[in-house]
């Protein structure tokens, strides 16, 4: 006798065979029809028990959520809803449920609710479509930079650098909170810590990535990245995974390009393998967005927005276009933004950069050429002197999806900038050293996942595409 995935089980059906299968209660109806479901697809395998050979004892064991091991024959099914189902006869219940405290019942729960039970929550369909599309994606990412050229590389997780200059950093350290030791002018000495300075969880691979680059080429992270900013938002967490592809020899057009082509790959890739979960997800979504008002519903439905992406150029736009556009657009004359624009060199809010997506140019958007003063240090200068060779990838519904830059190369220039900025130039030695031996125009980028998941399967907050997040007084599990 054969054990099977109940995936592999409906699609080879091997009728009137032997078949066990194992996974968890979602239903138990009329005493007679389980619904078992094993997290290898949406769908539930009906396995038909009949009451009068089994134990009382066992039948009241079957609630939601239980655990069961079923053996039994593998027939075309009578009823509706199911092409097959199962037979039973052997069944053991490998973990009971009860029924009275376990959570997730068969009916539809809030998204707040499941959040608080996100141990339990990968129990039901939307978030076992999310993570197994989320798990399609990885593997996505992985296979497009293999057959591309780059090599997979670990950037550290603790450092002692700031990559993005924003001070939202996680300090790392093994003092007692209570009695740290302090310096003679009163401070905390870090160089009594654990490794003999501060160090903090990284913001970012990407400094290191450029050293790599530097040497092998073409390299890429995806690994967890850290930020103490406090944004209570449905796109921010305190911890995502970022993938950060560094490449030697790339110039800012290189990098948009290799930025859309590797979108849209992975993007093709999930149509093409994770049709059943984004077709429910689909649904899921337009069921959602019936309760909303008419004009904060999405204009396409999922599947169409995925194929409009793969399918359409991004618009690569200058920055100071895109202030043009925005000055004079309806929303800002009319006050209507939460931040007007009105100056050239203004940062752009997630407002101004959904009009432009979703408003104005009705596609994916590149942005670039930024002014040098609201980007970070590392990025090169162009010859007007105030932009930088930056670029962020704009999508529908999520806004900034991809930061990225050319960086700069040069030794004097970047010396400048860090000095201007008052940045330790002892602390970025090796990263100046990468500028005095070999240096080579570079470019990358960092494409937040998280935010990718949202756009691949529609979930409105980005705490419900992440298995445990990370945000602001949220720590649990
Ligand atoms: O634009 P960011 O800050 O760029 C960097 O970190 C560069 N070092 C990347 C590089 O050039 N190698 O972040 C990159 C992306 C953003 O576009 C966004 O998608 C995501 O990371 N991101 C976040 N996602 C979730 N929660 C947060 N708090 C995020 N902060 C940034
Ligand atoms: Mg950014």
């Amino acid at each position: 006798m054969k054990s099977y995935r109940i995936a592999t089980l409906i699609e080879e059906s091997p009728l009137n065979q032997k078949v066990e299968v194992k996974g968890w209660v979602r239903s138990f109806r009329s005493n007679r029809f389980v619904a078992l479901n094993d997290g290898s697809t949406l769908k539930n395998i009906q396995c038909v028990v009949d009451f009068e050979n089994f134990d009382d004892a066992i039948l009241k064991q079957i609630n939601t959520g239980a655990a069961l091991r079923i053996q039994g024959i593998l027939v075309e099914s009578q009823g509706r809803g199911q092409a097959v189902e199962i037979n039973v006869d052997q069944l053991d219940v490998v973990g009971p449920a009860d029924p009275d405290e376990y959570p997730i019942q068969p009916k539809k729960h809030s998204m707040e609710f499941l959040r608080e039970q996100a141990h339990l929550r990968i129990r039901t369909n939307t978030f076992s479509a999310v993570m197994r599309v989320r798990s399609a994606l990885a593997f996505a990412v992985h296979q497009y930079f293999r057959n591309n050229g780059f090599y997979y590389f670990h950037a550290p997780i603790i450092t002692g650098s700031d990559a993005e200059g924003a001070g939202e950093m996680f300090r790392v350290t093994a003092l007692d909170p209570k009695s740290p030791p302090l310096t003679d002018s009163g401070e905390v000495d870090y160089k009594q810590d654990f490794f003999g300075k501060e160090t903090n969880l990284t913001v970012s691979g990407q400094l290191e990535a450029e050293a790599y680059a530097l040497g092998l080429g073409n390299v890429y992270t995806f690994g967890p990245t850290f930020r103490a900013e406090n944004s209570n938002t449905s796109r921010h967490l305190a911890e995502f995974w970022m993938i950060e592809p560094e490449m030697a020899f790339y110039d800012l057009n290189d990098n948009m390009d290799l930025a859309e082509a590797f979108i849209v790959y992975i993007i093709q890739y999930i149509l093409d393998n994770c049709q059943e979960d984004l077709e429910f997800l689909e649904k899921r979504l337009l069921d959602e967005e019936k309760q909303k008002p008419q004009q904060e519903r999405s204009a396409m439905p999922l599947l169409e927005k995925l194929e409009f992406v793969v399918s359409n150029s991004f618009k690569r736009v200058t920055y100071t276009e895109a202030i043009d556009v925005l000055r004079n657009s309806k929303p800002n004359k009319k006050g209507r933004f939460q931040f007007p624009i009105d100056e050239w060199g203004a940062d752009l809010q997630s407002e101004h950069e959904r009009y432009l997506v979703e408003k104005h140019f009705n596609c994916p958007v590149i942005l670039y050429d930024y002014p040098a003063n609201i980007k970070a240090f590392y990025m090169r200068l162009n010859e007007d002197g105030k932009t930088v060779r930056a670029m962020d990838v704009l999508f529908p519904g999520i806004g900034e999806i991809v930061g990225g830059s050319q960086r700069e190369e040069r030794l004097d220039v970047l010396k400048e900038k860090i000095a201007k900025l008052d940045i330790d130039e002892k602390e970025l030695w090796w990263y100046l050293d990468l500028r005095k031996f070999g240096s080579v125009p570079h470019s990358g980028f960092g494409l937040g996942f998280e935010r990718l998941v949202q756009f691949a399967t529609g979930m409105g907050n980005i705490r419900d595409v992440i298995p445990f997040p990370r945000t602001p007084q949220n720590a649990e599990f």
